[in-house]
This record gives structure tokens, C-alpha cells and sequence, in this order.
């Protein structure tokens, strides 16, 4: 099934279930603008967060890789006025027109953006509350290592969701010498190690290509 069918779907996707959204659609265009790369989840897929944001009942969000802020803002909007997000990004050109974006979205007193690469700015957050869900899209190598830290970050009933799991099938192959493909496979291997985590994963394909999300939830 080509690409072209897939970009139709969504399409189709997008023209029944996702309402036009001036705010979210800027943002897009803001970051493609400024020249970051189209690594934003899709509309869709946006939309999948939000709502298991909203099913989880989700107070605090942790985000481990920001962008240009997208995928912040559709899990944001899924808080209630009380709750919170601290989105985390290495790059401080993401980082400003993530600010701008997500300011943009009404959101700026709920979301706080700490700037640095994350393996360095995660142990800051120790001291604050639990976390009730955690979505790791940042650099994938480090994917084992951002699944310690949600799990040191999470209480009973945490929901733990990353990204880019599939990565055009390369997951299946045990000798991949690609180091993002090697470090899904070792965050697989410690998922599957952990017998606080009950995971899945499904394979998706869209406007993003052929991918797939890790979803999981931690036990007591
Ligand atoms: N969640 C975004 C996409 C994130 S793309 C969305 O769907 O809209 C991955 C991001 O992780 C990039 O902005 C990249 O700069 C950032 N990143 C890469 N390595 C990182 C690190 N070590 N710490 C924090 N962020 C990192
Ligand atoms: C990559 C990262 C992403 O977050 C994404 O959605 C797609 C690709 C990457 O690093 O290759
Ligand atoms: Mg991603």
C-alpha cells in the first residue's frame, strides 16, 4: 500500500474527526518555517494522545522531547485547568519556537519547557510530585535509559507512550547496526525485563510512514 493512500486516510481522518484548528495548524507551519525538522507527530496521532491523556484522567504530563511544541499542545489541552506539563528539549532553537507555540495555544501557565539535554535535567525533577504520564519522543538511543527514569518518576497506574517504535519495520531486525533502532530494541528488552510494566505496541501508518507507539502501564 503506498504512501499516497495512507496521506488519503488521514486525510479523510482529519476531515471527519479533527475540527480545522487555527492554533494547531500555526504551529505546524511555524516550525516547518523555522526550518525544524517534520518530526511533529501527525493530526491524528495528536489527537490519539490527547485522548489518552483524557482516558488516563492525567494531571501531570511529562514530555521527554519537545520540537516545535505540537504534540505539547494536543496533550496539554487534555489537562484539566489545575494540571501541568514540563516538556523537555536539548535544542534551544526548538525550544524558542516552542515557547512561542505553546504560548500561542493559551497554554504558557500550565506547560513549563526546561531547556537542556534531558539525561541532564531529569534527575531536577526527584523533588516534584509523580508523574501520571510520561510520552518519550526525544533522541531514541536514549530510550532505555528515558524508561528508568519515567518509571523512577511514576506512581501506580502511570501511563508511559513512546514514539517512533517501528521505524519503517527496522524494529524486527535483531542486527541493525542503526544505533535509534538499537536503543527501541533494548527500551523493548527492558519494558518486556520490568514486571512493573504491562506494555504493547502498535504499528501505525500515515502521513508520518510506517511507525508505531509503545504504550504501557505501571503496575504497584
Ligand atoms: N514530540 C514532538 C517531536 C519531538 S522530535 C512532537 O511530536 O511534536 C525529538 C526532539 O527531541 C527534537 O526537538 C530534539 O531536539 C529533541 N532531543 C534530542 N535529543 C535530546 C535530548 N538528549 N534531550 C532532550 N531533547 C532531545
Ligand atoms: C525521529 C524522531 C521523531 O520523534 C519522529 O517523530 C520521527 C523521526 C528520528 O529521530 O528519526
Ligand atoms: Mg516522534
Amino acid at each position: 500500500m503506498p504512501q499516497s493512500r495512507w496521506d488519503a486516510v488521514d486525510r479523510y481522518i482529519g476531515d471527519r474527526l479533527l475540527p480545522f484548528d487555527s492554533v494547531l495548524d500555526e504551529a505546524l507551519r511555524a516550525n516547518a518555517q523555522a526550518g525544524l525538522p517534520p518530526h511533529d507527530v501527525s493530526p491524528a496521532q495528536g489527537k490519539l494522545l490527547n485522548l489518552l491523556v483524557s482516558m488516563s484522567g492525567a494531571r501531570r504530563i511529562l514530555e521527554i522531547g519537545t520540537l516545535g511544541g505540537y504534540s505539547t499542545i494536543w496533550l496539554g489541552r487534555a489537562l484539566p485547568e489545575s494540571g501541568c506539563l514540563i516538556t523537555l528539549e536539548a535544542d534551544p532553537h526548538h525550544a524558542n519556537i516552542a515557547r512561542t507555540n505553546i504560548a500561542r495555544a493559551g497554554l504558557a501557565s500550565r506547560v513549563d519547557l526546561i531547556e537542556g539535554a534531558a539525561l541532564e535535567t531529569l534527575p531536577k525533577l526527584t523533588f516534584e510530585q509523580p508523574f501520571d504520564f510520561v510520552f518519550i519522543d526525544a533522541d531514541k538511543p536514549s530510550n532505555p535509559q528515558y524508561l528508568a527514569w519515567a518509571l523512577k518518576l511514576s506512581r501506580p497506574g502511570t501511563v508511559i507512550v513512546a514514539d517512533n517504535v517501528v521505524r519503517d519495520g527496522a524494529l524486527a531486525d535483531d542486527h541493525s547496526p542503526d544505533p535509534k533502532v538499537r536503543g527501541v530494541r533494548q527500551f523493548f528488552d527492558a519494558m518486556a525485563a520490568n514486571p512493573r510494566l504491562e506494555a504493547t505496541a502498535i504499528q501505525t501508518v500515515g502521513t508520518k510512514g510506517y511507525d508505531g507507539f509503545a504504550i504501557a502501564i505501571v503496575g504497584g
